[in-house]
């Protein structure tokens, strides 16, 4: 008997892959959720179906390490179905979901719920824990219980999540410290920001430049600087979340240099946007941090081109019209929807030449599933890996419309934006989540959480004889019977 021949389950052929470091022409075949061979099409197995993809790109799906899906708590904002249908049609294959939901994810109890609510999603996800002033000791059942890394929010936003003390993040990262997981953190500094915002509302600044005003980029600067000395003492993993300003970079940089395991996203409304915005778009641009100046922006460009920012991520952060609106700026919900317009508009800057698409590649997908424990499994296009594909047009163009996103969130800064470049298919484990630029509503619940850390280099804790959880065990005394 002759063994049976090997059937794929799909190949995509007549596209062009592109890696972080190259681009070449090749035919994908998909098995059972993996890309079983990447190569010329006469080496291409039969398939079950046969997908023409002449002239497009294949990308690895972006990685999202930043979105906001609001359920449980603020269904009325977005839900788990209709943020990860939102990803799916943005070419985002797999995101991380922040835990600043109602409850928050601060203890196991709630990362079940959590878990419970993304059961709908259409992408593969990874879940935020909490750390807080006041779930230190949950810190370790979150770990044991499966989470795929932390937040913290150093400053206050939306959820008014009380930012911990210095002295609650240095537990916080000691105890995380010897799991290996990243602590994201929302780095602006609380003190400043409520001294400023204070002195601003007596003053009767209410409008949507007081909201720079009350953030300057020093807020960033210090709290950067701060976790990466926290960081550095501890052995932690940390992550700078939205890097909006030039000032903070230098923290950044300087910590890298120092061998500090720290890595920094940008997103799109700090690259494409800046102060000269506010007026044209009031309070809808409100976000935390702040949109800044534009020599923020070029700075940041600048960064991202030299690897200081390692990644795009779009702190996808759904509010209603109303509540994005209110005249009075301090009133105003901050964020905006942003996992749908990520790769259309970085896409968009592949075709204006400002970045090109290999190392859009390495930034949308290559390097957050390095830094987030996904690698080698998730991040490219090649045989065992994740069938995990965004199909791209380079030459289709689109107008962003904020009705016709998937977010519930129907309200965006980049409204009547035209983009060239859009992608017309997602596949996630080799399944189309997304298929000629519609949704493919019965993938919900096709969506898996990620595995907690796979190839991840083991972390070095160090001044682990100081922990807090070493010193109240009590002092190690000198042996008995030394020399008096
Ligand atoms: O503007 C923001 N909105 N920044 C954040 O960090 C949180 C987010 C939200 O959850 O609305
Ligand atoms: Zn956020």
């Amino acid at each position: 008997m002759s063994p049976e021949p090997f059937l794929a389950d799909l190949v995509l052929t007549g596209g062009t892959v592109v890696t972080g470091m190259t681009r070449y022409r090749a035919d994908i075949a998909i098995k059972d959720g993996l890309i079983a061979l990447v190569g010329d099409p006469s080496a291409m197995p039969a398939a079950r179906e046969t997908v023409d993809v002449s002239g497009m790109f294949l990308l690895p799906g972006a990685i999202d390490v930043h979105v906001h899906f609001r359920e449980p708590g603020y269904t009325h904002k977005e839900d788990w179905r209709t943020g990860s249908a939102a990803a799916a049609m943005g070419g985002t294959t797999t995101v991380f979901e922040m835990p600043n939901t109602h409850p928050p994810t601060r203890s196991v109890r709630e990362l079940r719920q959590k878990q419970q609510a993304a059961e709908k999603s259409h992408v593969d996800f990874g879940i935020y824990g909490l750390l807080a002033e006041d779930n230190i000791d949950e810190l370790q059942g979150l770990i044991d219980g499966g989470v795929n890394a932390f937040k913290c929010f150093m400053g206050n936003t939306f959820g008014n999540l009380p930012s911990p003390s210095t002295g609650a993040m240095l537990e916080g990262f000691e105890i995380i410290a010897p799991s290996g997981l990243r602590i994201s953190l929302h780095a602006e500094t609380a003190s400043i920001m409520a001294w400023r915002q204070k002195r601003l509302m007596e003053s009767g600044r209410n409008d949507p430049l007081a909201h720079i005003a009350a953030r300057p980029a020093i807020v960033a600067a210090e709290a950067v600087s701060r976790a990466a000395e926290l960081a550095e003492w501890t052995g932690a993993r940390i992550h700078v979340l939205h890097i909006s300003s030039a000032a903070e970079l230098r923290p950044l940089a300087d910590a890298k240099a120092r061998g500090v395991e720290i890595t920094g996203e940008t997103c799109p409304c700090y690259l494409l946007l800046d102060s000269r915005d506010y007026e044209r778009l009031g309070s809808v641009i409100r976000v935390n941090p702040p949109v800044r100046e534009a020599s923020d922006s070029a700075a940041i460009w600048q960064a991202l081109q030299s690897g200081v920012v390692d990644m795009i991520a779009t702190d996808h952060a759904p509010h209603t019209p109303e509540e994005k609106t209110r005249s009075i700026i301090w009133e105003a919900d901050c964020g905006f929807p942003g996992v749908e317009t990520q790769m259309p508009l970085m896409l968009n800057e592949v075709a204006k030449g400002r970045i090109t698409l290999e190392h859009y590649v390495k930034i949308s997908a290559e390097n957050p599933a390095r830094a987030f424990g996904l690698w080698p499994a998730k991040g490219r296009i090649e045989a065992g890996a994740q069938a995990d594909i965004a199909v791209v047009d380079l030459d289709r163009t689109e107008t962003i419309t904020a009705s016709a996103l998937h977010s519930r969130g129907k309200i965006t800064p980049f409204e009547g934006v035209t983009v060239t470049g859009v992608p017309i298919h997602t596949l996630v484990r080799g399944r189309f989540v997304q298929r000629d630029r519609r949704l493919v509503e019965e993938t919900s619940g096709w969506g898996k959480q990620v595995t907690a850390i796979q190839q991840m280099p083991a972390a070095r804790p160090c001044n682990t004889d100081q922990t807090l959880a070493a010193v109240l065990r009590g002092p190690s005394l000198p042996s008995q019977g030394g020399s008096s």
